[in-house]
């Protein structure tokens, strides 16, 4: 398995934070609670673009009742990707939410100021609740306080990449989560 690795990706990646395995496992745990949480109920899972695109497709797939589904997508003010705090909305919802049950899911929550941004523009629909999914949670950079329901994983203060989650839009695809150092990133 490491020698595919190694191989089939660029040398400036760093050591596997969490494999496949131990990603689905937590997923699956994640999803039976959503299901039991919410069963019986009108719930709309809500993700924001881009970087929950694999959690939400698997944490949907491990829900075993019926949902609706939509996506915000937001744009970040600043020269990289890295830049906190101010954010703004490209995409707002296709479902009205007003009286429904609503699950917003995130990739990574850093700072708090991305969600704590999202949630206030989701409670302007007026969601029956509105309750929060991470499947990342390093809480050591906190600026706000953010009251999450479901955590995937608490992480500690070091960059990953993978499972959807990006540098400078690369690395999404890698199907696992690894730790990298931005200051060894090859350029270009
Ligand atoms: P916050 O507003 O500081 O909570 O930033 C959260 C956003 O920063 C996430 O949605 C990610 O897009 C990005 N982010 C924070 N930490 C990481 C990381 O370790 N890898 C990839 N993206 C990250
Ligand atoms: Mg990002």
């Amino acid at each position: 398995m490491d020698s595919i690795v190694s191989s089939s990706w660029p040398g400036d990646i760093g050591p596997i934070f969490l494999t496949e395995e131990q990603i689905q496992r937590r997923v699956a745990e994640l999803g039976a609670q959503i299901s039991q949480d919410y069963a019986g109920q009108d719930l709309v899972v809500v993700g924001v673009l881009k970087g929950v695109l694999f959690f939400m497709a698997d944490l949907l797939r491990a829900m075993a009742i019926p949902v609706a589904v939509d996506f915000l997508a937001i744009a970040r003010y600043g020269p990289t990707d890295e830049t906190h705090g101010v954010v703004r909305l490209t995409k707002d919802l296709n479902e009205t939410v007003a009286g429904r049950h609503v699950l917003f899911v995130e990739d990574i929550i850093d700072t708090g100021l991305t969600t704590n941004f999202i949630m206030r523009a989701l409670r302007l629909h007026e969601p029956l609740s509105l309750k929060a999914c991470a499947f990342l949670n390093r809480t050591r950079r906190r600026l706000i306080d953010i009251d999450l329901a479901y955590v995937g994983f608490d992480i500690p203060d070091f960059y990953v990449v993978g499972y959807g989650l990006d540098y400078r839009e690369r690395y999404r695809n890698l199907p696992y989560l690894v730790v990298f150092d931005p200051d060894q990133a090859a350029e270009g």
